[in-house]
């Protein structure tokens, strides 16, 4: 294995070349060291280390590299990391041009750039199933606003509620976990190219060329911070550990659902699995893994965390344990974001389920509390009285709705049982017609703007 440096009499350890090798993994950097290779080259060109043939038989070498590593480059037993990879396949094919490359230039800064490269990537695709699982959501609000459920705090049943509202609960934190993500990669577009080790290249001409070339808007200012600066990475991984918490919610939420306790939901048979044993199991595993994969990403960013933590001033090597976890935390980030939005296209409902959990009348207490303020009673009161009121018709297993006048009267007397007994799941959701709250046209116009947000991802 080509291991760099110039000072050593012994070769490396066998055990240590493998211990430092990270070539089965960044190897997915391949590309991206490539085109950071080639903008390089024509700095290097620019400021007259290398001539016209040398720069032409290298911008030869990158375009085929840059073809051939639209896969990453297969697992080779005997080289240490990919910018090593890249160097030994462009010497192969330019000869003393490539061995010119490396002027000025540093795999500390390489690395750094390469990351942001890959990661630019990785955001635009993140983007893109982040829309299109918000999407579906939308449609998923969209078509079933009109069915009602039990809303829940404390997992106790609280107020009725639109299924469709529910449902895009998730899309609000899933589009703020779009805009955490395009913030990060807004902080993320400065191109450290230029840097060389640690104080930057005397070869590489201009900068702000360079960092064009590469679609950067901006340069780093401090080459110490920009050979060592993996905030990005950081700023990526959370956004997806926080990601994976809401499709963990998500996830939880679905299969309570989707239980027979519950059993409004059923998800596709897709995307559910059977029991080896109990033929009448249908089993959530899709939704289950989802939630599960949640801990890899919480344990992703707290690798990154510390990692960081105690590294002084510029590039060492403890950096090269990044990687793993940034790749696999766009990953497991994008698979789920997959299959949530194939759960959710095949999921159906089964509206009679959902009609039977809401008909609960103890959901319309604090419509009847309502009642009570509207004759003037101090929300606090009506607030002690209806819970007499609701305590007394579980106790005679009855729904408070039927009770005579008097009956009423006698636990709280200015109700007008007219009034009472008109109180409906479908009455307590329309009275909340405002904006966020669970109206069913509410729920379609909200359906309606989160399905615009979704395409203009
Ligand atoms: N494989 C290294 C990493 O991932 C690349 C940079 C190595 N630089 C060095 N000076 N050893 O961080």
């Amino acid at each position: 294995m080509k291991l760099w440096g110039g000072r050593f009499e012994q070769p490396a350890d066998r055990d240590f070349e493998h211990f430092s090798a990270s070539f089965d993994f960044d190897r997915r950097l391949a590309q991206a060291d490539v085109r950071g290779s080639r903008v390089h080259a024509e700095g290097l060109h620019r400021a007259g280390v290398l001539n016209d043939g040398e720069a032409a038989s290298l911008a030869w070498a990158f375009d085929q590299l840059e073809a051939e590593f639209a896969e990453p480059p297969d697992m080779q037993p005997d080289v240490e990391d990919v910018h090593t990879y890249v160097f030994e396949r462009l010497e192969s094919m330019a000869g003393a041009a490539a061995r010119k490359l490396q002027t000025g230039r540093s795999r500390n800064e390489q690395v750094a750039l390469d990351l942001k490269l890959f990661l630019r990537d990785a955001h635009a695709a993140l983007q893109q199933g982040l829309g299109r699982l918000v999407a579906a959501l939308a449609g998923f609000a969209d078509e079933h606003a009109a069915v009602l459920m039990p809303g829940y705090t404390h997992m106790q049943r609280a107020q009725p509620i639109s299924l469709g509202h529910h449902a895009l609960a998730y899309a609000e934190m899933l589009l703020r976990d779009r805009e955490r993500l395009a913030d990060a990669a807004r902080r993320m577009d400065v191109c450290p190219l230029g840097s060389g080790a640690l104080a930057g290249s005397p070869f590489s001409g201009a900068r702000d060329r360079a960092a064009q070339a590469l679609g950067f808007t901006a340069l780093t200012q401090n080459s110490l911070d920009a050979t060592s600066d993996r905030d990005f990475a950081v700023e990526t991984v959370f956004a997806l550990s926080l990601l994976g918490v809401h499709l963990s919610r998500f996830a939880e939420d679905w299969i309570l659902y989707a239980s027979s306790e519950f059993g409004w939901l059923i998800p596709g048979d897709g995307y559910s699995t059977g029991s080896s044993l109990m033929p009448q199991k249908r089993n959530p595993d899709a939704l289950e893994l989802i939630r599960g994969k949640s801990a890899r990403q919480i344990g992703h960013i707290t690798q990154l965390l510390v990692l960081l933590k105690g590294l002084p001033l510029a590039y060492n090597r403890d950096l090269q344990e990044d990687k793993e976890a940034v790749f696999d935390a766009v990953d497991t980030a994008l698979a789920c974001l997959q299959i949530a939005r194939g759960v959710v296209a095949t999921t159906e409902v089964d509206a009679a389920r959902a009609a039977a959990a809401v008909a609960d009348p103890a959901l319309l207490a604090t419509d009847l509390a309502d009642l009570l303020v509207a004759s003037g009673v101090p929300f606090h009161d009506a607030h002690g009285a209806v819970g007499a009121i609701i305590t007394a018709a579980q106790r005679q297993g009855r729904d408070f709705r039927g009770f005579t006048q008097a009956e009423m009267d006698a636990l709280s007397p200015g109700l007008d049982m007219a009034q009472v007994a008109a109180l409906s799941d479908e009455q307590s959701v329309a009275r909340r017609d405002l904006p966020g709250g669970t109206a069913v046209a509410q729920v379609r116009a909200q359906a309606a703007r989160v399905a615009a947000l979704a395409a203009a991802i």
